[in-house]
């Protein structure tokens, strides 16, 4: 049975009882709508340490658009029969106010860098609101590992360069994208789409997956940018964007670790995606 803990004090003396017994806590933070992406998470976590922590809470200060943030689902229920049933004990599902008390004086920053191109200049301070709950979560669960998806990419390595320079212990783990039977990557973001929509954003997916995995190392980035546009004509794109970790900056040339990334919407509904070049050819 999960046990959901809502103050952070409470979880951090679980966590200290954790700790004092010689066992290992795992962290995933999500804000909910969970899905078999989430699940690929806390299973690579189960795996990995002796307790996880899952969190579930919808981050306002991430949100640059509060319609977005308003129509982001909540399913508290359905998540926790899912992290129930992937035999998690312990969700952390604070309320906004015991996570981020108010008058709230304390923003941490990731700046420029990694944080600054695509998504970062796409949704204004987005960074900074992950950087900022990330940090409290850390902080107060101390995990041994943390979990995050790779089709969130950029913020999988700003999440890795604040963890560094903040000197947090967590090792933070990327665990690759799942995608549905048509390659689209699994979001919550998906359920706003109507049949068609879906099927639209499938379609995207696609040609990504079918340039990513065309595409040779040593290839003229610029050349690459323009071929994805090209078959991308008609699509309401936000970036396309061919960039190498871990400052995703954009080389000449495609190199072993080079990824195209993208954004779209479709419906009025936001999506993110990125392939390392090569990416289902090897
Ligand atoms: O990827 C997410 O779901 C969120 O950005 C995260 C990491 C849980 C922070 O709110």
């Amino acid at each position: 049975v999960v046990s959901v803990i809502t103050e952070a004090a409470r979880l951090r003396e679980l966590v200290r009882e954790v700790h004092r017994q010689g066992r290992s806590v795992g962290l995933v933070p999500t804000m909910g709508a969970l899905h078999a992406g989430h699940r690929a998470l806390i299973e690579r976590a189960q795996a990995e340490c002796d307790l996880v922590v899952v969190s579930i809470f919808v981050n306002p200060l991430q949100f640059d658009d509060p319609r977005d943030l308003e129509a982001y689902p909540r399913t508290l229920e359905a998540d926790l029969a899912l992290v129930d049933e992937a035999g998690v004990a312990v969700v952390f599902a604070p309320s906004v106010g015991e996570l981020h008390p108010e008058p709230v004086w304390v923003r941490v920053s990731v700046l420029g860098g990694v944080s600054e191109p695509m998504e970062g200049a796409a949704r204004p301070g987005h960074f900074d609101g992950v950087a900022t709950v990330v940090t409290k979560l850390l902080v107060l669960a101390d995990p041994e590992r943390a979990y995050f998806g790779e089709k969130d990419y950029q913020q999988l390595l700003v999440v890795r360069r604040l963890v560094e320079e903040l000197h947090f212990g967590a090792t933070i783990v990327a665990v690759p994208t799942v995608r549905d039977e048509a390659g689209l990557a699994l979001s919550s973001r998906n359920r706003r789409l109507s049949p068609t929509g879906l099927e639209r954003a499938r379609w995207v997916a696609g040609v990504l997956a079918r340039l990513a995995a065309e595409a040779q190392p040593g290839e003229q980035v610029e050349g690459l940018e323009a071929a994805v546009r090209a078959a991308l004509a008609g699509v309401e794109l936000d970036y396309v964007a061919v960039a190498d970790p871990p400052l995703l900056q954009r080389p000449r040339q495609t190199g072993p670790t080079t990824r195209i990334f993208l954004a779209w919407r479709v419906e009025g509904v936001r999506l993110i995606d990125n392939r390392r070049v090569g990416e289902g050819r090897d």
